[in-house]
C-alpha cells in the first residue's frame, strides 16, 4: 500500500527554520553563479509537478526556470486540469503524481489540502502558497534583505503594513527564525492567527527577534529599516472585498509613510501589486522599491529549496 514515506516537505517556513541561514547562503551563491554563467546542473533529470489551484506569474515561472537551470524539468498542472478534491481526492492525486515526479509544488486554497497531499505523496511537497503560508516567498524576501544588509539581520527592523495574511504568517516565522525584528500594523479584525504569532514568538525567544504590533502604519514605519506590504484582498478572500477596501484605506505605503522610515530604508512587495491601493505608483516606481530584486530572488530561492529537498541521491523511495 502507498502511504507516508520518508521524505522532506516544505509546508511552512518553520520546516526549514534551522537551515534558513544556510539556505539563504546557498541561494545567494546560486544567484552569483547564474550571473557569472557558471551554474551547474545539480538536479539532472529531476521532475517537478506544479499543481496550481490559483493563478501565478512569479511562483510558476521561477519554479519552471529553476528546475530547468538545475538540469530537470517541470510539468504545470493548471487549476482546470486536476481539480484537486473534485475530480479526485487529494490522496489519490498525491499517490498518482508520486509515480511520475520527484517533487510537487502545490498552490492551494486550503492549507489542509497541502498537508493532506504531503501525507500521501511519497515525494517532497512544497507549499507554493495557501491560505495559511507562502514560505517560498519569504525565502526570497529574506534573501533580498540579506543582500541589502551585509551586516546581518540583528538590530534591523522590518515594518509590515496591511493584512495579517499568508505572507505575513510566513514572514513572522521567517523573521523570528533569523533574528530579525518585525513590527506589524494591521487592522484589529485582520490580525494574523494567534497560533502562528505564538509559534513565531517561541522561535523569536531563541534568536532574540522582537515581534510586535503597532497601533498605526505610521507607528510601524517610524525608524524602520524596510517596509513591506501585500494586497488587501488575497486570492480566496474576494467575498470580503468590500469590507477590506474600507478597513485597509489607511494601510498604504506612500511617499509620506516611506519618509518616516530610516533614510536608507527600502520597500518590499511580494507582487502582484494593486497600485493605488496598498502601494502608490510613486513608491513602486521610485528609488526605494526593492520589489524587482525581490521578484528575481524567487528564482534563486526556489533553486536552493529544490536542492535542499531533492539532494543528495535518489530523493524518493521507489516501489518494487
Ligand atoms: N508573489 C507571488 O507568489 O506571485 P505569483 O502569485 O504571481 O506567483
Ligand atoms: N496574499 C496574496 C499573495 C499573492 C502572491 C494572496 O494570497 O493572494
Amino acid at each position: 500500500m502507498d502511504g507516508p514515506a520518508r521524505k522532506r516537505d516544505l509546508l511552512s517556513i518553520s520546516d526549514v527554520a534551522e537551515e534558513l541561514p544556510s539556505l539563504l547562503e546557498r541561494a545567494a551563491r546560486l544567484k552569483s553563479e547564474r550571473q557569472r554563467g557558471t551554474g551547474r546542473a545539480t538536479l539532472p533529470g529531476r521532475n517537478l509537478a506544479l499543481l496550481f489551484e490559483k493563478p501565478s506569474a512569479r511562483t510558476r515561472t521561477s519554479f519552471e526556470v529553476a528546475i530547468r537551470d538545475l538540469g530537470g524539468q517541470a510539468t504545470y498542472l493548471a487549476p482546470a486540469d486536476v481539480q484537486v478534491g473534485q475530480r479526485e481526492s487529494v490522496a489519490d492525486v498525491a499517490r498518482v503524481l508520486s509515480r511520475y515526479v520527484d517533487a510537487i509544488a502545490y498552490r492551494a486554497f486550503r492549507h489542509e489540502n497541502v498537508a493532506e497531499l504531503a501525507r500521501w505523496a511519497s515525494v517532497p511537497v512544497i507549499n507554493a502558497l495557501d491560505d495559511l503560508e507562502h514560505p517560498c516567498q519569504v525565502v526570497a524576501d529574506l534573501l533580498t534583505l540579506r543582500e541589502r544588509w551585509p551586516g546581518g539581520f540583528r538590530g534591523r527592523r522590518l515594518a509590515w503594513v496591511g493584512d495579517g495574511n499568508n505572507v505575513l504568517h510566513s514572514l513572522l516565522l521567517g523573521c523570528a527564525a533569523v533574528g530579525l525584528d518585525l513590527t506589524a500594523a494591521i487592522p484589529e479584525a485582520y490580525r494574523p492567527r494567534p497560533n502562528v504569532v505564538q509559534a513565531a514568538r517561541a522561535l523569536g525567544d531563541r534568536t532574540g527577534a522582537n515581534l510586535a504590533f503597532a497601533a498605526s502604519p505610521e507607528q510601524a514605519a517610524r525608524g524602520a529599516d524596510a517596509l513591506y506590504t501585500d494586497v488587501w484582498v488575497s486570492m480566496g478572500d474576494e467575498a470580503d472585498e468590500k469590507a477590506r477596501q474600507l478597513a485597509f484605506q489607511r494601510y498604504r505605503i506612500d511617499d509620506e509613510l516611506v519618509a518616516l522610515a530610516r533614510p536608507e530604508a527600502f520597500v518590499l512587495h511580494d507582487l502582484p501589486a494593486h497600485r493605488g491601493q496598498e502601494i502608490t505608483d510613486s513608491v513602486m516606481d521610485g528609488p526605494r522599491a526593492a520589489v524587482w530584486d525581490q521578484a528575481e530572488n524567487r528564482l534563486h530561492g526556489q533553486k536552493a529549496i529544490l536542492e535542499l529537498l531533492l539532494r543528495p541521491g535518489p530523493a524518493r523511495r521507489r516501489r518494487k
